[in-house]
């Protein structure tokens, strides 16, 4: 499964990209509001620190005007996905920048018939958002597991489904559990997968315990240092 984390916020990008886990980044207008920046700026600027696409977002909702918007938004960078809404106007944005070559991710998905038109569209990624739909009451993994059941049954889909907000490991695990493609996740969600608390105990205690061998690694024949 892949990881994109979802942020516009450049320095965290900078230290997770440097990890080696990041396989994209997505934005959306809200994150690059809560930055104070330019959006221009701000999208080059993660384009150039991740291989992988990066989402950018329409602000029009009429198609000539979504799709002008998204051609502009194409030439920042190569990597640049094209986020559309899953609207009308928004699957047939996603049809026309599809059939220019440019990588669109249909957002704001909460049905698998929403889904089904965005794989029909051309979408290269699909974005449910499980959170939101948990929010009210509702379960948001059931929608992933449909989703992928759908698109397994048609081998002319190509459209992978992106797992959006994510609020917990939780979510992360059940999608990789379900086999979805993607999951973009908030940057404290990811430094949270790390996390256990027998993982902390027990490197307290291994510490402690080599502390009073009173013995070190670095020093020692090979110093580790090849240069
Ligand atoms: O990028 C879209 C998305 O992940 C939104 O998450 O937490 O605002 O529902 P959230």
């Amino acid at each position: 499964m892949k990881f994109f984390v979802d942020t516009a916020d450049v320095a965290e990008i900078r230290d997770l990209a440097a990890t080696g886990l990041l396989d994209g980044v997505t934005t959306n207008p809200s994150l690059v509001a809560k930055t104070g920046r330019d959006f221009f700026d701000v999208v080059a600027e993660i384009c150039a620190l991740v291989d992988g696409p990066v989402s950018a977002e329409v602000a029009a909702t009429d198609v000539e005007a979504m799709v002008a918007e998204g051609r502009t938004l194409a030439r920042i960078a190569d990597n640049v996905a094209v986020k559309v809404p899953l609207t009308w106007d928004g699957l047939k944005a996603c049809r026309s920048l599809s059939q220019d070559g440019t990588q669109v991710n249909v957002t704001l998905c909460f049905s698998a018939n929403q889904a089904l038109l965005a794989a029909k569209a051309g979408a290269s990624f699909i974005s449910p958002f499980v959170g939101r739909l948990d929010d009210i009451g509702h379960d948001g993994m059931q929608l992933i597991a449909e989703i992928l059941e759908i698109y397994g049954n048609y081998d002319s889909f190509h459209t992978e489904v992106l797992v959006a907000s994510i609020r917990s490991p939780m979510h992360v695990l059940h999608a990789a559990r379900l086999g979805a493609d993607v999951c973009t996740i908030p940057p404290v969600v990811i430094r949270q997968l790390a996390k256990h608390v027998l993982t902390d105990k027990g490197l307290d205690a291994f510490l402690a315990d080599w502390q009073k061998t009173g013995q070190s690694i670095l020093g020692r024949g090979d110093s580790g240092d090849k240069a």
